[in-house]
């Protein structure tokens, strides 16, 4: 192959591998602070508000800025279009899969254009629990049930997925859950709805790139990882064999790690608090606590200059595992929690937009030319 003579031109200006540590926009809605491992929602701390506020309230102080006294959100019933495209999905279907086609038809059916409002928002995060129940209990050969207004979103989901009245405990720790998991930053999912919104397409399209970008195991994924970490670990006196053994086979221990956190990720401490007021979790909790500390100090050897904490996928797992869910839909109710995040994103970015699309070094062949003889 004949090669050009020009060389390709030098672009020398500063890259970032992954935009780590790249300042890519500005936000009013979360604090990720990662050195002291602090979050905060609009100024409030994460612990505060998952011990003295809802998801409904979280979400609406997201939404709007403002914390109201009281909030209400109930699980919205689903179209016939959502309920019959749910339906006809493979019962293999993985649920993240089943979710974004939900949204999917509700974009298509409502149509909801740009700019995106806070009524969207509120009807989308009201939905995909409705969305995620059905498509539980279809693959299963169960018909899906309405959903009741009179309860929050987490109750709700948890009456769907079962047909039963909801624990109370068990719907205090999953709503404790959302609130701990609805927003983050500009995490990967996040900020795939921005780029989408700063197009100025619509909020369903958003969500649905945004939970394409949660499916992947080294965002969403991680929590049903750990659930299978500490099943093949057993018993605590297995743990230090076996963490070296992965390690020594450069594999990731799940639930260690993160972008910006270099101190203990905040909202694990918050949901080891729910974990530990649980009244089912304790067996599974004494192994997670034992196992974490053996991680911690391995990881510690492992990478003495990069501090890798337990992230909140860990405590994540034991909540989701003593509310009854099974570990196949940890991402999607992952996702459920997020909606808030992700649509009170949409809103920011509509409100002060600018299309996101940065520069990327060409790093291929110099310029070069076909042989003269392909012309003919
Ligand atoms: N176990 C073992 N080593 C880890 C690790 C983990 N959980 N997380 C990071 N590392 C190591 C990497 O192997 C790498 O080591 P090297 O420099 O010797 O190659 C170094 O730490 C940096 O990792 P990198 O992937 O560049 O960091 P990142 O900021 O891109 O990764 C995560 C962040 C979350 C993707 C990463 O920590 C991870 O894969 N964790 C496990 C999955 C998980 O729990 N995800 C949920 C996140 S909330």
């Amino acid at each position: 192959m004949e090669q050009g003579t020009a060389t390709a031109p030098i672009d020398d200006r500063p890259y970032s591998p992954g935009l780590e540590g790249v300042l890519a926009g500005e936000t009013s809605i979360a604090l990720v602070d990662g050195a002291n491992g602090r979050l905060m929602y609009r100024g409030y701390p994460i612990v505060e508000l998952v011990r003295r506020s809802t998801y409904a309230q979280v979400a609406e102080l997201l939404w709007t800025g403002m914390w109201p006294a009281s909030a209400h959100l109930a699980c919205a019933p689903l179209s016939k279009r959502v309920t019959e495209a749910l339906r006809n999905l493979p019962a293999s279907t993985h649920p993240m899969d089943a979710l974004r086609t939900a949204i999917s038809v509700w974009g298509a059916e409502t149509s909801p254009g740009w700019p995106s409002t806070v009524e969207q928002a509120r009807a989308l995060t009201a939905l995909a629990p409705t969305a995620l129940a059905a498509f539980a209990r279809l693959r299963q050969g169960l018909e899906p049930v309405a959903p009741r207004a009179d309860l929050q979103l987490a109750a709700g989901f948890l009456t769907m997925l079962d047909d039963a009245e909801p624990d109370p405990a068990a719907a205090r720790a999953l709503d404790a859950y959302f609130i701990v998991g609805a927003e983050h930053g500009f995490n990967a999912s996040t900020f795939t709805a921005r780029v989408i919104t700063a197009t100025r397409s619509d909020m369903a399209s958003a969500i649905c790139g945004a939970i394409g970008a949660l499916k992947g195991p080294l965002h969403g994924g991680a929590p049903a990882e750990v659930v299978n970490q500490l099943n093949e670990i057993g018993t605590p006196e297995a743990a230090a064999a076996w963490i070296d053994d992965a390690l020594a086979r450069g594999e990731r221990l799940m639930g260690f790690g993160h972008r910006v956190y270099r101190a203990y990720d905040p909202r694990a401490a918050a949901l080891r608090e729910v974990a530990e007021g649980m009244g089912n979790t304790a067996e599974w909790l004494r192994l997670a606590v034992a196992v974490e500390d053996i991680a911690l100090r391995k990881l510690a050897e492992k990478s003495p200059d990069r501090p890798l904490k337990t992230n909140v996928e860990y405590y994540t797992a034991a909540v989701l595992q003593g509310v009854g869910l099974p570990p196949d839909l940890f991402p999607s109710t992952f996702a459920l929690a997020r909606h808030a995040g992700w649509t009170a994103h949409v809103l920011e970015q509509n409100a002060a937009n600018k299309l996101i699309r940065p520069d990327v070094r060409y790093i291929g062949p110099a310029e070069r030319h076909l042989p003269v003889e392909a012309a003919g």
